[in-house]
């Protein structure tokens, strides 16, 4: 049988995405489940991590299995040997891998060469793990997501990309607002009719039903931070901005998070409005659920 990656959310179709939100819910419910006993999942981090590393660890160990973190730093990665070497060996000794890296060329030419399931913790491009967290945490708040409106504000980053991914998979509206010059990658726009780009934060906002933003300034972007800060200055999600959102409206944030950049500190700890706690949470329930499912 194909071996089944995760390197976007369009790997999976829709309705075996929406198969995982709802196991990711039943296993929350009963988190200690050792159906994977000697599993192993190797993980490859070019990045820097707290919930990824966290959640796919603490994951393994409630399903029974096991992980192994991997860094450049003291492997053989970080001295040159190949891709498609490195692909080779580590598939041959574990069941399945997460690698989080910069370029996403980097995850697809691993995954060519992994006779293992590949997934993708985070890459310069997309953050497809991030939405399933995204997507249950919805769920649990308001039910489906379909034909909701939910509002990108910020850069045009690897989570917005992965929001545009998700508004074709799950079918809502998304309207973004980035500052000119920070917009996504136009190979994301796979439907016009259901995505909209401005630079108008209000307007983007208006009627939503989630706002969701990013840090202005992402992994390996860190010498543009202060640059990023002047430009992005009017793009801050703050409750002034959610006004114009829907009564019942919730906000959301990958984490880690710059208070009084991106968010204000005031709406970043409204429990009533702000559900990134819930949401990184569950970056654990559903990537059990994407294991299982890509275990078979
Ligand atoms: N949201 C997220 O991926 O967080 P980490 O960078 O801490 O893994
Ligand atoms: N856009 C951020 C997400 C971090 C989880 C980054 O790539 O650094």
């Amino acid at each position: 049988m194909k071996v089944r990656h995760f390197l976007s959310l369009l790997d999976l179709s829709q309705k075996e995405l929406l198969g995982i939100l709802d196991r990711a819910i039943e296993l929350k419910k009963k988190p200690i489940n050792s159906i994977y006993t000697g599993k192993v999942l190797g993980m490859i981090f070019e990045k820097a991590s707290t919930r990824t590393r966290l959640s796919f660890e603490a994951g393994m160990s409630q399903l029974g299995g096991s992980a192994i973190f991997l860094s450049p730093r003291d492997t053989q990665l970080g001295r040159g040997e190949p891709l498609q070497d490195s692909a080779r060996v580590i598939s041959a000794m574990t069941d399945i891998i997460m690698v989080r890296t910069f370029s996403h060329k980097t995850i697809e030419t691993f995954a060519h060469y992994s006779c293992v399931p590949v997934i993708n913790a985070l890459t310069d491009a997309l953050h497809p793990c991030q939405l399933l967290a995204d997507m249950q945490t919805f769920l649990e708040e308001r039910g489906s997501i379909e034909g909701k409106k939910v509002a990108w504000i910020g850069d045009g980053n690897n989570m917005c990309q992965s929001y545009m991914n998700a508004s074709e998979q799950f079918g809502f509206k998304l309207s973004i607002a980035c500052p000119e010059g920070f917009e996504p990658e136009e190979k994301y726009l796979l439907n016009r009719s259901n995505i909209n780009i401005s630079s108008n934060p209000v307007e983007a906002v208006h009627g939503a039903d989630l706002v969701v933003t990013d840090v202005w300034a992402s992994m390996g972007q860190e010498k543009e931070q202060s640059e990023r800060i002047l430009q992005f200055k009017n793009f801050q999600v703050n409750h002034e901005l959610m006004e114009n959102a829907a009564k019942d409206a919730i906000f959301m944030h990958c984490l880690p998070a710059h208070r009084g950049e991106e968010v204000s500190e005031e709406l970043l700890e409204d429990k009533k409005i702000s559900m990134v706690w819930k949401e990184a949470e569950n970056r654990l329930h559903s990537q059990k659920a994407l294991i299982e499912f890509l275990l078979g």
